[in-house]
């Protein structure tokens, strides 16, 4: 049974019997497959200090208890309405919001939900191993409040479908947790979903940029026309930005324990013999994922993107900043590749609403750079770490076809081929990776020797506090 204890909420679930039995129908298929596909060894006889939302406001967001993971109370929350809210782009500009599907926009919302809704549980499908190489149990519950939030995620999308898409709503529900991630014949949605993550180091380059193109998106769809989808995003970021911060810091730390390890084992030596990981290793795996969540922004020229953005369905990252919202007249000056050379042309703003996210997107990512060299500054390493040019490792848009190296020079197939694991993981640093992360730490305060401890522990505990415990 649906109650607001099983199913904290408040979009006043119990009012609405259709949603109920909707939901309860839904429920126990969302249950099994968190067994089968979330975090492998961690289902029965584990609790974990989690955070539950059991409300927006700021009480009770800050919910923490110690749960079995499959008993996590996944809510369904949007944030406070605004009033009188319009909306605040495109052709509709100034109207209204609505509270209900418009018929001729049906399809495309449906779209848009479905694929950011496909995402959430493809995360926690990809992570799902991690537990069992785990460097501290503060991580470890650091991994499990990611995972336990994007079911949250997943719940969010599903409501919408089956508030407001009736059947075709409740089919799209069913098949999120059909598909799987990298399953060759059922695959996420999205390519960045489909890659495994079985590394810390992945997870935390995933959690910094991957998590970081769902904050672009969320963003960009909580400026949606659709109220109820705006509202439930809205919440969503407050999430999201926890993620990133698991990302940012995890990348932190393991540099901090780097430039440690660099100066114990002497700065000619290489900090593998001494258990570390190597600087050019970090900057293999922020290349992979930062072009991998580059692509999930889809083609810089996008006929979908601008009519998404005419119909007021998804708007830009902070449209209340920008001068004008409507975009009919404007150009945006962008970079094509002919012939081999740069070329630069003006196209119609509306179809370059996905670079304009990426712009933003790759700006929020070069900030989070910054931070992470001063860490190396601070030990007075001169190595730095960087984004590598857009054009690089590319699969989606119009540098799909040609190589780049990370400055952006064009390259031919068989010199990328030749030179890539110059930039990009090769199999033997996945090898190394998994050799130093074989035995997880799972004593309270212990830390693998790859990464420093965090500054603080969670919810104000010490560091050492029994994040995740095995029941008696
Ligand atoms: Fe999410
Ligand atoms: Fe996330």
């Amino acid at each position: 049974m649906i109650s607001a204890e099983k199913i904290p909420n408040n979009v006043n679930l119990s009012s609405n019997k259709r949603l109920q039995r909707a939901l309860e129908h839904w429920q126990p298929k969302y249950i099994q497959w968190w067994r089968d596909m979330g975090p492998q060894g961690f289902q029965d006889y584990h609790q974990v200090y989690v955070r539950t939302a059991i409300s927006v406001d700021p009480e009770g967001w800050a919910h923490f208890e110690y749960v079995k993971l499959p008993e996590y109370r996944w809510g369904i929350f949007l944030a406070d309405p605004t009033p009188d809210r319009r909306i605040g782009f495109g052709d509709f500009f100034g109207q209204p919001v609505w509270q209900e599907v418009p018929g001729e926009f049906r399809n495309q919302l449906r779209r848009l939900i479905v694929t950011q809704g496909d995402t959430e549980p493809a995360s926690v499908e990809q992570q799902r191993w991690l537990g069992q190489r785990c460097p501290s149990l503060y991580d470890l519950r650091n991994l499990f409040q990611v995972n336990v939030e994007e079911g949250r995620h997943l719940w969010a999308m599903v409501y919408l479908l089956h508030s407001y898409f009736g059947r075709d709503g409740r089919d799209e529900a069913e098949e999120l947790l059909e598909r799987q991630s990298g399953n060759r014949d059922k695959p996420r949605i999205l390519e960045a979903f489909n890659e495994p993550i079985d590394n810390w180091l992945d997870f935390f380059m995933f959690t910094m940029f991957t998590d970081r193109d769902g904050k672009s998106q969320l963003m960009s769809l909580s400026e949606s026309s659709l109220d109820p989808l705006s509202r439930t995003t809205r919440f969503m970021l407050t999430e999201e930005a926890h993620h990133m911060f698991v990302g940012e810091t995890g990348i932190a730390r393991i540099l901090e324990r780097t430039c440690e390890l660099m100066k114990e084992a002497g700065f000619s030596e290489d900090v593998r013999k001494v258990g570390g990981i190597d600087i050019p290793t970090i900057q293999k795996h922020l290349n992979q994922w930062f072009s991998l969540s580059l692509d999930l922004h889809g083609s810089e020229v996008s006929s979908n993107a601008a009519s998404y953005f005419a119909n007021g369905l998804k708007g830009r990252a902070k449209e209340d900043t920008f001068d004008e919202h409507v975009v009919r007249n404007a150009y945006y000056n962008m970079e094509f590749f002919e012939d081999g050379k740069p070329v630069t042309k003006e196209i119609l703003m509306r179809n370059a609403m996905n670079e304009v996210l990426r712009d933003w997107y790759v700006g929020d990512c070069a900030a989070g750079v910054v931070r992470w060299n001063k860490v190396l500054e601070r030990h007075g390493i001169s190595d730095r770490l960087r984004l590598p040019d857009r054009k690089f490792n590319r699969h989606i848009g119009m540098y799909s076809g040609f190589h780049f190296d990370p400055n952006g020079v064009p390259l031919s197939k068989d010199e990328f081929d030749r030179r890539k694991f110059e930039w990009l993981p090769s199999p033997a640093d996945s090898e190394y990776l998994l050799s130093i992360m074989a035995q997880p730490i799972y004593e309270p305060g212990k830390f693998a020797n790859y990464i420093a401890p965090p500054r603080r522990g969670i919810n104000q505990l010490p560091i050492n506090f029994e994040y995740v415990r095995t029941e008696q």
